[in-house]
C-alpha cells in the first residue's frame, strides 16, 4: 500500500548550509515542535545524512515517530552538484533519479519521503526534454511507494504553463524564493491556487530585509507581542504562502512556531503585500 502524506505542517524547518551542525539542529528542532522538514540529496548545501542521525536519535528518545513526519527532500541536476554526487553522472537521468532517491531513503533511514521535489529544471527558459525524462522518473518513484507528493522548487510561470498545455501532470507543489518587490511570487502563488497548488516560499526574511525592517510591521509586531519575523511568517500563512524557516537558533524557532498562532486581519494582510510595490 502506497504511504499517505501526514496534513503538511504549517512551517517547516529548512536545512540548508548547517554542514557538521545538521544533526544537532535539526534534533533540536524536533525537540522544539517542528515536524515538517525540508532537504537535499545535494551535499553541496544540504547534509542529508545528518538529517537521518538526527531522527535516529529524536525516534530513541521517544520525541516524535516516523509517521509523525513531514519529510521532504529533492533531486539535483549535476550542475547543482560539487563532486560529491549521490548518483553515476554517466547514468541516464531516469536512473540518477532512481539512485538519488535510494541514497535519500538510506541518508534519512526510511522508505519514503513525504514529498520529493525537483531542485530546478534544467534550464530558466521552459521545460526541457530532461525534465520531462526526470518528471517521469519521479513519477515512477511515487508509483513505487517511494515518495507521496511530487514538487518543483526554483520554477517559472512558464514553466508550468508549458507543463499545463502539454498535459504534463502539475506538481502537487513549488518551492519558490519569495521576493515581495514581485509581490511576494505573486503571479506564481495565483497560478497554484487556481492549480490546487502547495506554494512553499523561502528567504522570507533575507530577501525582504527592507519589509521586515518597515514601520508598519513594527507597528503590527508591538500590537501583536510579536517580533517582525513572526509577523512575517504570518503574513506568509495569511496569503496562502507555506513558509520554511532555517534559524540556528533555539529561541527563534521557539518564536517562528508561536507565530503559527498569530493572525492578521485582511487590512493587514493587504497592507504588508503593497509595502515593496
Ligand atoms: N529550493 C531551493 O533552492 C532553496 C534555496 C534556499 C533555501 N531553501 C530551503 O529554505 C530553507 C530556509 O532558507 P532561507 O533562505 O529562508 O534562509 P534561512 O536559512 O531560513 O535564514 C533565515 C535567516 O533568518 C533568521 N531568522 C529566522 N527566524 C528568525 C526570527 N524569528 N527572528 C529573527 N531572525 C530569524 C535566521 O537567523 P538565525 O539563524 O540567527 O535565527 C537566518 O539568518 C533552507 O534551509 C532550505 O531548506 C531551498
Amino acid at each position: 500500500m502506497l504511504p499517505e502524506p501526514i496534513p503538511i505542517p504549517g512551517l517547516l524547518y529548512g536545512t540548508a548550509w548547517k554542514e557538521e551542525r545538521t544533526a544537532a539542529l535539526v534534533e533540536l528542532a524536533l525537540r522544539a515542535g517542528f515536524r515538517g522538514i525540508d532537504t537535499a540529496n545535494q551535499r553541496r548545501h544540504y547534509f542529508e545524512a545528518g538529517i537521518g542521525q538526527a531522527l535516529a536519535a529524536a525516534y530513541r528518545a521517544g520525541i516524535v515517530t516516523r509517521s509523525d513526519l513531514f519529510l521532504q527532500t529533492k533531486f539535483t541536476y549535476r550542475p547543482g552538484h560539487d563532486h560529491r554526487l549521490p548518483y553515476d553522472p554517466a547514468a541516464t537521468l531516469s536512473t540518477q533519479v532512481a539512485q538519488s532517491m535510494a541514497s535519500s531513503l538510506e541518508h534519512l533511514g526510511t522508505d519514503y519521503v513525504d514529498s520529493y521535489v525537483l531542485h530546478g529544471p534544467a534550464s530558466n527558459y521552459g521545460w526541457t526534454d530532461a525534465d520531462a525524462e526526470v518528471w517521469e522518473a519521479m513519477k515512477k518513484e511515487a508509483v513505487l511507494g517511494h515518495a507521496c507528493l511530487l514538487g518543483m522548487s526554483n520554477v517559472s510561470l512558464q514553466h508550468l504553463e508549458q507543463m499545463a498545455v502539454s498535459k504534463i501532470d502539475l506538481p502537487a507543489l513549488v518551492q519558490n524564493r519569495c521576493y515581495a518587490r514581485l509581490g511576494w511570487d505573486r503571479e506564481m502563488r495565483f497560478f497554484c491556487r487556481e492549480h490546487n497548488i502547495m506554494y512553499q516560499g523561502f528567504s522570507l526574511l533575507t530577501a525582504n530585509l527592507d519589509v521586515l525592517h518597515h514601520p508598519f510591521v513594527g507597528k503590527i509586531a508591538a500590537r501583536a507581542s510579536a517580533t517582525p519575523a513572526q509577523i512575517i511568517f504570518s503574513f506568509a500563512r495569511g496569503v496562502g504562502i507555506l513558509p520554511l524557516t532555517g534559524t540556528s537558533s533555539a529561541e527563534h524557532m521557539k518564536q517562528d512556531l508561536a507565530s503559527l498562532n498569530l493572525q492578521l486581519s485582511q487590512e493587514e494582510l493587504r497592507t504588508i503585500e503593497r509595502i515593496a510595490q
